[in-house]
């Protein structure tokens, strides 16, 4: 039974398998998605042996709970999105577009943990040793403790992290690499499989924090996501628009910490510098005594980010007029537009209506409607909002304005912004305790609203 080779057909967007070639993924409904692989038997009796392994029921109490001391990263953006750090053994999966900066990131992470004493190895398959090494220069990554290997092949690569033992391990990327047991090429699923397998094995063994770079695919899934996903311990997402400085990393998933929060790097020419005040950014280029433009306050798992939203309401041309939302969700704009309607009386139904999040972000919160509302009516009467007011409430079908989460948080964001009054929804009492420096406004409908802002 030595090397047995069989050949399966691999859908290469979600892993699905199949013994004849399909036009079309049954699972993940993707057109020329499959691949021809051969998988060697070899691989597959690995597999078997560990399902063998000789685990013992223990009572539940008896196991440890140490999960050990978290290593900051020097990062203080990502050791938040990570839960406060990585844990020796974590496996922490980077997505994102190409170009958007994992490799940057990565690295200024290797020098900043070997710096502070970690021993770091940095993995590359995609550029050559002095690529990496001109790159950390340029983002002052240089150390004694951080070593480069520049190598694709996995056998060898997991003989030396047996012999180095690092505490941290960058790989970049999972799809450069192969194994020689698998036929297949490079950056195909079983091969991506294979690959994260073994590194989360290699991991757990030493406990060794492994950061692993994966590439998106055009659809926006990383390559091979459920396998990867459901193998590593943290998946973080940075996204953002190569075109803007800023750069949002995400976690998506975290067994050791929280989802939701982000992190926000702006990128520059020395390498990608944190946001500590996104807010700031945000309104950075907001025009004064425009009408349309209104701040707003998403939650971003804990964290309150104030947000420009610009809307334009012109007179149509067209028997149907546009709504064209970009970093929302445009039919929310069109019930939105409904309410304005027919619980405000404005009549927008001549109207295109244009709506736009400043600063390429994407919110997806009901606190920011009445924001939405107030920016659609304030270009609609073509009537400015005081810059230093903030607005935020959930907006209903009857007009009404509901309570939102989290409210003080958001007050504090805006009062540390300077913003010097703030309409909130009624419902959100007690009223007393929110107050702070900042003039509060409680409202109970738009059209409540609308009265004392216009
Ligand atoms: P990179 O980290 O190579 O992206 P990824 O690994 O996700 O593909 O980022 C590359 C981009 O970042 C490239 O367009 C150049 C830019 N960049 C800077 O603006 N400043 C810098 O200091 C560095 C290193 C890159
Ligand atoms: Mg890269």
């Amino acid at each position: 039974m030595t090397g047995k080779v069989r050949t399966i057909y691999i859908c290469q967007t979600c892993g699905y398998q199949s013994s004849k070639w399909l036009g079309r993924c049954p699972e993940c409904e993707q057109w020329s998605s499959f691949v021809e692989e051969q998988t060697s038997a070899k691989g597959q009796r690995r597999h078997e042996r560990r399902e063998q392994s000789a685990a013992k029921p223990v009572v539940i109490s008896a196991v440890s709970a140490d999960e050990g001391e978290r290593l900051p990263t020097g990062i203080g953006e990502l050791d938040r999105v990570l839960g406060g750090g990585v844990l020796p053994g974590v496996v922490v999966l980077v997505g994102g577009d190409p170009g958007i900066g994992k490799s940057t990131l990565l690295l200024q992470v290797a020098g900043l943990m070997s710096r502070a004493g970690q021993s770091v190895l940095y993995i590359s398959g995609e550029e050559s040793a002095k690529q990496t090494r001109l790159r950390a220069d340029r983002v002052s990554a240089l150390s004694d403790r951080l070593l480069i290997l520049p190598d694709t092949a996995l056998e060898g690569i997991l003989e030396h992290l047996d012999q180095l033992r690092p505490q941290v391990v960058v790989v970049d990327s999972v799809q450069t690499l192969s194994s020689a047991q698998l036929q297949s090429g490079a950056g195909s699923i079983s091969q991506v499989r294979e690959v994260t397998a073994r590194l989360v094995e290699m991991a757990k063994t030493f406990g060794i924090a492994t950061f692993l770079v994966g590439h998106v695919t055009k659809d926006g899934a990383l390559a091979g996501p459920k396998v990867l996903e459901h193998m590593v311990d943290c998946v973080l997402y940075f996204e953002g628009e190569t075109s803007l400085a800023f750069r949002i990393l995400r976690a998506v998933k975290n067994r050791f910490g929280s989802v939701n929060e982000i992190g926000v790097f702006e990128m520059a020419k020395d390498g990608l510098r944190e946001v500590r005040n996104p807010s700031q950014l945000f309104l950075s280029e907001r025009p004064e005594e425009t009408s349309g433009s209104v701040v707003v306050c998403a939650l971003e798992g804990t964290r309150p980010l104030l947000i420009e939203v610009q809307a334009l309401a012109s007179p149509s041309p067209l028997a149907m007029p546009r709504r064209v939302a970009t970093g929302f969700d445009v039919n929310r704009v069109a019930l939105l537009i409904a309410i304005l309607e027919k619980r405000v009386g404005l009549h927008l139904h001549g109207e295109d209506v244009y709506l736009n999040v400043a600063g390429g972000i994407r919110v997806t919160e009901p606190a920011v409607d009445l924001g939405v509302a107030t920016a659609i009516a304030s270009s609609f009467r073509d009537r400015p909002i005081d810059p230093r007011t903030v607005i935020m409430g959930e907006v209903g079908l009857g007009g009404e304005v509901r309570a939102i989460p989290h409210l003080e948080a958001r007050l504090r964001e805006a009062e540390k912004l300077g913003f010097l009054q703030a309409v909130i929804p009624e419902p959100n009492r007690p009223l007393e305790a929110l107050a702070g420096k900042l003039e509060v406004i409680p409202v109970t409908s738009v059209a409540v609203a609308f009265e004392r802002l216009f």
